[in-house]
């Protein structure tokens, strides 16, 4: 199905009774009649349907061009509404909802069987979350179903944090666009899995390892996000993601590696892009550099990586060298997302 790009409401997120605006009503109503819409969230924007209808969600895997055995997270606005949709709710994850929702923490629950199986892949599962965000959580009031949303991009793009970036990607291809502004934090939400004993990330995120512990104690981390060869236990994990316009490669070294590898690259007649941090500004010789922030101020750059990635024109540049991150709080989710667009490629002092 093919849409004309009129829907596109811009809403203020601050004002009283969002819910009740005439943007949302309107964006709500499309929701009902089981059409997709885009929405802010507090991490990326969300591509929004009805959990409960199959015609819904395939609509949405039919607008990213996503592959089916990919389930999608349901967006709830309110804790109550989760035993509606769940077998149980172990104590763990009772814990984790109490310190971290609303916010960037979707969990992993046996389902009950009231959701579209679409959105499930056909899995015994569900993944959950409440979004800290007011948009989301009026556009979820005002539609009164569960919104199954996965993040706005096309399969395979880097994740939209403006409304540009949906439009962008998707313009035609759905029903309307909200557009509350940037979104905040920048990578998704943390998944974990609390169905054992042992609370497990299967996707790193907004919520750190290092702040779960706080409320549990110790997490594992599924071990294929460490370990290549091994199977994920989300299923979107063993996809491409996040890929720029041209080829991504890490540098794990120094600034001189660094320009090494820039120099290195020119001299083989390729256009270079360098994404750094504010630290090596004016330093690569690139031919274009993009800047995420001081490399200390981690949830700056993770509000700034998809759209650095975004930012590199079709047929700018050839190849793309991008710093790396230390690998503990927010710096695992940013180097998870890296690493992924660049399909595993590092170059190590
Ligand atoms: O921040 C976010 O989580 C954003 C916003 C829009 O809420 N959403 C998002 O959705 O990132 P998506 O579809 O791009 O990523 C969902 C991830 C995928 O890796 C998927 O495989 C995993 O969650 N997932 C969904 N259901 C699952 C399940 N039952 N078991 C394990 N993993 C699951
Ligand atoms: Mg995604």
């Amino acid at each position: 199905m093919t849409y004309q790009q009129k829907n596109y409401w811009v809403v203020d997120k601050t004002v009283d009774n969002l819910s009740s605006t005439e943007e949302i009503l309107q964006a709500a109503h499309h929701i009902q009649q089981n059409h997709v819409i885009a929405f802010p969230t507090e991490t990326v924007y969300g591509l929004g349907g009805n959990a409960q209808s199959d015609e819904a969600v395939n609509r949405i895997f039919n607008a990213k061009g996503r592959p089916s055995d990919n389930p999608l997270i349901v967006h709830i606005s309110a804790q109550e509404q989760l035993e509606q949709y769940v077998q149980e709710i172990p104590d763990q994850a009772r814990r984790l909802m109490e310190a971290f929702w609303p916010g960037p923490l979707t969990i992993v629950f046996r389902h009950n069987g009231t959701l579209s199986t679409k959105v499930t892949a056909g899995l015994n599962t569900v993944a959950v979350r409440m979004p800290d965000h007011p948009v989301a959580l009026a556009l979820i009031e005002a539609a009164d179903r569960p919104i199954a949303a996965p993040s706005a991009n096309r399969s395979g793009r880097p994740s939209p944090t403006t409304a540009t970036h949906v439009h962008d990607d998707l313009s035609g291809r759905i029903a309307g666009i909200v557009d509350g502004g940037p979104t905040g934090i920048g990578v998704e939400s943390t998944v974990v899995d609390c169905s054992s004993e042992q609370v497990m990330i299967l996707r790193p995120g907004g919520v750190t390892k290092e702040a779960l512990e706080e409320v549990v104690g110790q997490v594992d981390v599924d071990p294929a996000l460490i370990e290549i060869n091994q199977a994920p236990r989300s299923p979107g994990m063993k996809y491409t993601h996040y890929a720029p316009t041209a080829p991504l490669i890490l540098v794990d070294g120094d600034v001189d590696y660094f320009c090494e590898q820039i120099i290195r690259a020119q001299d083989d007649g390729q256009r270079v892009g360098a994404l750094i941090t504010n630290e090596y500004c004016g330093m690569t010789g690139a031919n274009k550099e993009v800047l995420m922030g001081v490399s200390t101020e981690l949830s700056t750059i993770a509000q700034h990586l998809y759209d650095s990635l975004r930012s590199f024109g079709e047929n700018e540049v050839d190849v793309i060298f991008a710093q790396v991150f230390t690998d503990s709080h927010l710096g695992s989710a940013i180097m998870n997302r890296l690493t992924k667009a660049a399909g595993g490629t590092v170059r190590r002092q």
